[in-house]
């Protein structure tokens, strides 16, 4: 055995056995105040945790005060669900989106039974719904990356709302930090109505499956319309002026015979409601809004635009969401739009950009805090693929980002370039 250099110290800080004894037994006390302060609100408690937080107990009467010990505890169970989730199993590319298309598989089956009525069909749904979140969540790059690729042509309506759910939970899941952090934040005074406001972006893991439930049957209407139709035959349908009008109510209607938590059925109604009441059917706004609507209106938008549909031109995604995000922006929830852009980045993951150096790749993941994505060159500009492709950081000269590549770009380029997504 080697010996230990002379001058080395050994890592083991506290001399005597009562120094070690008194350490462990600080921390212990530490992480029980921790908790006690985070996960068990209680009148009692709630002046030590407000000081902490910078909660403003003194604007509040006795009921507000009952109403933050709820928000708090409820905020605190979202954060730890949150981190649960997204501490779950990585799971490889292939594996990950072969899931992705049973689950578009089983959506399908479930539209038919929810079209005849059947209460099983919404039981089957959830179920779906809570391990779709369970895979997408701790998989959140990949999944934006490879929902476009999930392509059938019999499942038009199942791809559109799978493609909706993945973008609505990115969404929700950011919000959950944003809201989480704001509530720490001890720069910040927190008034009822601030501790409220918090509270309705922050989804517990139960609220993330009804966003999901939400997600997969806001467009149902079309599926009942039109069962048998394949994807462009459903595009001409659809684009009928009537249909789309009718779409969000007859979809509603359809949902409205379960037994379900009613905020659902009122997002399925509101997904093309705005913020600013410039939406349809009813032209509500946001003060109208279901817990759900937000971020559902938001995520049918950004996929409405960046994927082919009868309603809109295509756009590359950068410029779909730059798009809400300044022309568009009175109709949708700042906080949503904002959650999604760190979500995803200002290129989100998974469209396709031409790099300084003449490689082509896709957006593939963030990381924490930059605007930019890591891009994963996979192809040159001839089309020709990469043998082994590496990662890029396009912040930096050689390898910025010179052109963004919209999916005709691409097939001009490679008409397989889908089929990269999987290198
Ligand atoms: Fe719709
Ligand atoms: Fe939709």
């Amino acid at each position: 055995m080697p010996e230990m250099p002379p001058d080395q110290e050994v890592p083991i800080a506290p001399s005597s056995k009562e120094a070690m004894d008194a350490l462990i037994s600080k921390r212990i006390d530490e992480a029980f105040t921790r908790n006690a302060l985070a996960s068990n609100a209680t009148l009692d408690n709630l002046g030590s945790i407000s000081e902490q937080k910078n909660i403003n107990l003194d604007s509040m009467d006795r009921h507000e005060r009952a109403d933050a010990v709820k928000i708090l505890n409820i905020v605190e169970q979202a954060r730890l669900e949150t981190e649960r989730l997204l501490s779950g199993p990585q799971l490889d590319k292939a594996p990950l989106a072969n899931r992705l298309q049973q689950r578009a598989g089983t959506v399908d089956t479930v539209y038919g039974g929810l079209i005849s009525g059947r209460q099983e069909a919404v039981k089957i749904l959830e179920t779906m719904v809570s391990g779709f979140i369970d895979e997408a969540g701790p998989n959140q790059d990949a999944s934006l990356l490879l929902k476009d690729i999930i392509s059938q042509e019999q499942r038009f309506l199942a791809n559109h709302c799978l493609n909706v759910a993945v973008v609505s939970l990115a969404t929700a899941i950011e919000l959950n930090k944003m809201m989480t952090r704001k509530l720490d934040d001890p720069g910040l005074q927190k008034d009822i109505n601030l501790l409220r406001a918090i509270r309705l972006k922050t989804f517990t893991r139960e609220e993330l499956i009804k966003l999901g439930f939400a997600a997969f049957v806001h467009d149902i209407y079309y599926k009942k319309a039109f069962p048998h139709l394949k994807h462009t035959d459903v595009l001409n349908a659809i684009a009928d002026r009537s249909n789309i009008e009718r779409h969000a109510s007859e979809s509603y209607h359809l949902m409205r015979q379960f037994e379900m938590d009613y905020h659902v059925n009122k997002a399925v109604l509101q997904h093309h409601e705005r913020t600013d009441g410039s939406g349809s059917p009813d032209g509500i706004t946001d003060r109208l809004f279901s817990k759900y609507t937000a971020i559902l209106a938001f995520a049918d938008r950004y996929i409405t635009l960046t994927q082919p549909n009868p309603f809109s031109p295509l756009f590359h995604p950068t410029v779909a969401l730059k798009r809400i995000m300044t022309t568009e922006k009175t109709g949708f929830d700042l906080d949503a739009m904002v959650a999604f852009a760190h979500a995803g980045t200002m290129v989100p993951i998974g469209s396709w950009v031409l790099l300084e150096d003449g490689t082509i790749g896709y957006s593939s993941r963030r990381e924490e805090g930059q605007n930019l994505p890591i891009i994963h060159p996979v192809m040159r500009s001839s089309g020709e693929p990469i043998e082994t492709p590496s990662d890029v950081d396009p912040r930096y000269d050689g390898s910025r980002i010179r052109q963004l590549l919209t999916a005709g770009d691409l097939m001009a380029i490679n008409p397989k370039y889908a089929s990269l997504y999987l290198v």
